[in-house]
């Protein structure tokens, strides 16, 4: 299995994939995170590593279990996140599917909050940096191909269109998570590949197979 593994067309490539979300402290007990199971960017790591490629899969507490077959590098927070994408590149390319907290708080305790004590606490936030963005901005070893994700739940394409403009990604998978789609935390996914070519709708499928379609993609891309 792992000759045939290794003899995919993505054999000798290098791709970093984020996913699950990311938890941000507010203390050692709280944090603030989202309802980013994981399962998205698992399957889509997976599906690479099924192709070939050597995946740098890097993961917020997610509640899927890493795939196999990949480097996993576990983490917290987006600052985290950052660094690990830092450390594992250069790389072919990246997928970004991790559903990053937008703020983190600057005023987290090194001790746990008491309700007596302290009465209401009082958060602040600082933005997280915006890994995707960096990444598809880099001037020199900048991934061949970046891939950024979209979870809208309005004007999904057109948040999407603006978002891969904003973002400098090369495609984005958009994605319909309003509550009555139950997409967020299902089994399956309605995506649309928004690239420089267009848009294309892809029919709505099990994530298992998004991966796949989207692994192939990117092996086409690539070679
Ligand atoms: N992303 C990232 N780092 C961040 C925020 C987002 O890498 N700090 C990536 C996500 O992994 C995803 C893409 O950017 O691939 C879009 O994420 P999204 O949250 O939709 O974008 P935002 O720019 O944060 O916009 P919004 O205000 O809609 O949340
Ligand atoms: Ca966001």
């Amino acid at each position: 299995i792992e000759a045939q593994l290794n003899d995919g067309p993505l054999k000798g490539r290098r791709i970093l994939v984020t996913s699950g979300p990311t938890y941000e402290p507010i203390d050692p007990v709280r944090y603030i995170a989202n309802r980013s199971s994981g399962a998205q960017g698992a399957a889509i790591a997976s599906a690479l590593a099924a192709l070939g490629a050597e995946v740098v899969f890097i993961t917020g507490p997610a509640d899927v279990p890493p795939p196999r077959g990949v480097e996993v590098v576990p983490v917290e927070t987006a600052l985290q996140m950052q660094e690990a994408v830092d450390a594992a590149l250069p790389a072919d390319a990246g997928v970004f599917a991790a559903a990053v907290a937008d703020w983190r708080v600057t005023t987290a305790s090194d001790r746990k909050l008491k309700k007596s004590k302290d009465g209401l606490p009082l958060l602040e936030f600082a933005e997280n940096p915006d890994i995707l963005k960096t990444v598809s901005h880099m001037a020199s070893g900048r991934p061949k191909l970046v891939v950024g994700f979209a979870a809208e739940t309005n004007d999904v394409i057109d948040n999407a269109t603006a978002k891969r403009l904003r973002k400098g990604c090369d495609w984005i998978v958009a994605n319909d998570v309003s509550p009555g789609t139950g997409i967020m935390g299902g089994g399956e996914n309605a995506v649309t590949l928004i690239s420089d070519a267009g848009e294309e709708e892809w029919p709505r499928m099990a994530k298992d197979q998004v991966a796949k379609k989207l692994a192939a993609r990117i092996a086409e891309a690539l070679t």
